[in-house]
C-alpha cells in the first residue's frame, strides 16, 4: 500500500456507492438513523487504529454484542458447560428464527437471537442475574473496547416496545428448561446488552482483541483466554453473518459479526481488527455498504483466511 492508511480508507469509502438495502424499521429508534452514514476503522495488533468517514458517530452494537457475550460466558463458565446449553452449528435460517436442534431445547448457535438470549443467561458466576449480570456484560464489552461503554436507554425502551418475537424465543427456551429465569427480565437484559453504544473505532479495537488471542492491543489487558478467543472466532466464521455466512466466508474470508444498527465487525486472527458502519441492511440483516467495504479491504490487503 503506497498511500497513507487514512487516505486509502477514505478512497475505499468513496468507492462504495453500492446502495441497496434499507434501514431496519421494526424498532422506531433504529428507523430514525441517518441512512447515509458510512465509516470504517482498522486496528493493528500493535494497537494503532486508523479510521475514515463518520468514525465518531455512535450507534448501538446490537448483534455484534453476541460474540462478546459468548466470550464472557465461555470465560466465566468454561467451554464444556456452555456447549452443553448452546450449539455451534450454522442454522441456515434468519437470525430471529426458532432454531433449536431437533427434539431439544438447545439453540443451534450463540449468534442467532434464540442462542444469544440463552448465552446472556450464562454470563457471570452461576446465580448472577438481572442488573448485576448486565453490569458484568457492560464491563466485559468495555474491556474489549478499551473504554467505558454506556447503554442508549432510548433504544432499549424503543426495542422493548416491539420485542414480541424475542419474548417468544425466550419463552420457548424457558419452556424447554434451557433457561430457568423469567423470560421477560431475560429479554430486557439481553436487549440492554444490544443497546450499548459504540463507534467504528470501538468495533475495530474489540475485533483486534479477539484477533490478538484475547489481549486488547491498545490497553494490554488480557480480557479472555486464547482458547476462548479461538472458540468465538470459529463460531463467528461459520455463523456470524447468519444465512449469508457461506457467501461471506468464501468472498471476504474473515470471521465477522453484523448488527441491525448497521455495524460489521471483522477479526482476522493474528492480523487485524475491522469495524464498518452504514445503516442500510440487505435481506439477511447485514449492512449493504459494510459488506462492500469489507470485500474491498479483503481483496486489496489479501485478508482472506484461505
Ligand atoms: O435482538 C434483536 O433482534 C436485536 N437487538 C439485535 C438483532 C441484530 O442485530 C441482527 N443483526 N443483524
Amino acid at each position: 500500500m503506497r498511500t497513507p492508511v487514512p487516505d486509502y480508507l477514505q478512497e475505499v469509502l468513496g468507492g462504495c456507492t453500492a446502495d441497496g438495502g434499507a434501514v431496519a424499521d421494526d424498532v422506531p429508534e433504529l428507523a430514525a438513523a441517518d441512512p447515509d452514514r458510512l465509516a470504517v476503522a482498522l486496528t493493528t495488533l500493535d494497537g494503532v487504529t486508523y479510521s475514515a468517514g463518520d468514525d465518531d458517530v455512535l450507534f448501538t452494537v446490537q448483534s455484534i454484542s453476541k460474540p462478546f457475550a459468548y466470550a464472557l460466558a465461555l470465560q466465566d463458565r468454561g467451554l464444556a458447560a456452555v456447549l452443553e446449553v448452546v450449539g455451534t452449528e450454522p442454522s441456515g435460517d434468519a437470525f430471529n428464527e426458532i432454531s433449536l436442534e431437533p427434539g431439544t431445547g438447545r439453540p443451534r448457535n450463540p449468534m442467532i437471537n434464540i442462542g444469544a438470549i440463552t448465552t446472556h443467561s450464562l454470563v457471570g458466576e452461576p446465580g448472577l442475574a438481572g442488573a448485576a449480570r448486565s453490569e458484568r456484560l457492560r464491563r466485559g464489552l468495555s474491556a474489549f473496547a478499551g473504554r467505558e461503554l454506556v447503554v442508549d436507554e432510548a433504544v432499549l425502551e424503543s426495542e422493548m416496545g416491539t420485542a414480541h418475537r424475542n419474548l417468544a424465543l425466550a419463552h420457548m427456551v424457558r419452556s424447554r428448561g434451557t433457561v430457568t429465569e423469567d423470560p421477560t427480565v431475560l429479554v430486557r437484559e439481553y436487549t440492554r446488552q444490544c443497546a450499548l453504544l459504540v463507534d467504528v473505532r470501538d468495533l475495530a479495537v474489540m475485533a483486534a482483541t479477539l484477533a490478538h488471542h484475547g489481549v486488547n492491543p491498545v490497553t494490554g489487558e488480557r480480557v479472555v483466554g486464547a482458547r476462548v478467543a479461538r472458540q468465538v472466532l470459529s463460531v463467528m466464521a461459520t455463523c456470524g453473518m447468519y444465512d449469508a455466512a457461506g457467501d461471506w466466508l468464501s468472498v471476504v474470508g474473515i470471521p465477522a459479526k453484523s448488527g441491525v444498527a448497521g455495524g460489521i465487525l471483522g477479526a482476522l486472527p493474528g492480523e487485524v481488527g475491522i469495524g464498518t458502519f452504514s445503516p442500510r441492511l440487505d435481506r439477511f440483516g447485514n449492512s449493504t455498504r459494510g459488506v462492500r467495504v469489507c470485500e474491498r479491504l479483503s481483496e486489496d490487503m489479501g485478508l482472506h483466511l484461505m
